[in-house]
């Protein structure tokens, strides 16, 4: 929201007042004085008007955690764990999962309770790679990697997925960076060879890697410089 907006709905303010106080340098947000009405604020912004705090500013919350196989990507479900019941964090209801994965798949999972930074991680305009550690039934043919570049039509969608980048690791193992995140789409691109995925693991999603200190189940929260990587 604008600041001058936010100000505004306070009853104690006209646009008036919100204006001068701007000009004046009375406004600050998370300690900068600001004079820019346009200025977005957000849940997370401390907001003061002289000395006094108008908006503490809730805490922006950023984990990564290792999902195991056997969780579900969601915040609650009837029958299984799901990777919330891994956090042992307040208000976990306030938190969402930037990126699910399925219920048998490991590695890297971000949960936050930021909906732009999330958003920017996942839409696919911004087309981050995500890679993941493949391991199938069947053997991994070389003639696999054409088909990778040029896409797999998805039938349900309508659509053609992104090129994607398959290095094949040995005869059974294959590393795959996708810029898109469609239903099941790892298993339906190998579906396509007929051979089924057996292990599924993210890596990494664009410059966040799972780290390696994370044994499945554990998560930390991101460090500072990693939340501005996104
Ligand atoms: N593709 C899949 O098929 N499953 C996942 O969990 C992620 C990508």
């Amino acid at each position: 929201m604008r600041l001058d907006r936010f100000l505004s709905n306070l009853p104690r303010f006209s646009r008036k007042d919100v204006r001068l106080a701007l000009l004046a340098g009375r406004v600050s947000v998370d300690g900068q004085t600001l004079k820019d009405p346009l200025h977005e604020v957000r849940e997370f912004s401390q907001i003061m008007v002289d000395n006094e705090i108008l908006q503490t500013g809730k805490p922006a919350r950023y984990f990564m955690l290792h999902k195991p196989p056997g969780c579900v990507s969601a915040t609650t479900d009837p029958q299984h764990p799901t990777v919330l019941d891994l956090l042992q964090e307040p208000d976990k209801h306030e938190l969402h999962i930037a990126g699910r994965l399925d219920f048998n798949t490991s590695g890297l999972m971000l949960i936050t309770n930021d909906g732009q930074w999330s958003r920017r991680l996942t839409q696919p305009t911004t087309k981050l790679p995500k890679v993941y550690h493949v391991e199938t039934e069947q053997e991994i043919g070389e003639h696999y990697l054409e088909k990778f570049t040029e896409g797999f039509y998805f039938a349900f969608e309508e659509l053609t997925t992104l090129p994607a980048q398959l290095t094949i690791l040995d005869s059974h193992h294959a590393r795959l960076s996708i810029v898109e995140g469609r239903y099941h789409q790892v298993k339906r691109m190998f579906g396509f060879f007929d051979n089924k995925v057996l292990r599924l693991h993210r890596e990494s999603m664009g410059p966040l890697v799972l780290d390696p200190a994370l044994e499945p189940g554990q998560y930390r929260p991101l460090t500072p410089e990693e939340i501005h990587r996104i």
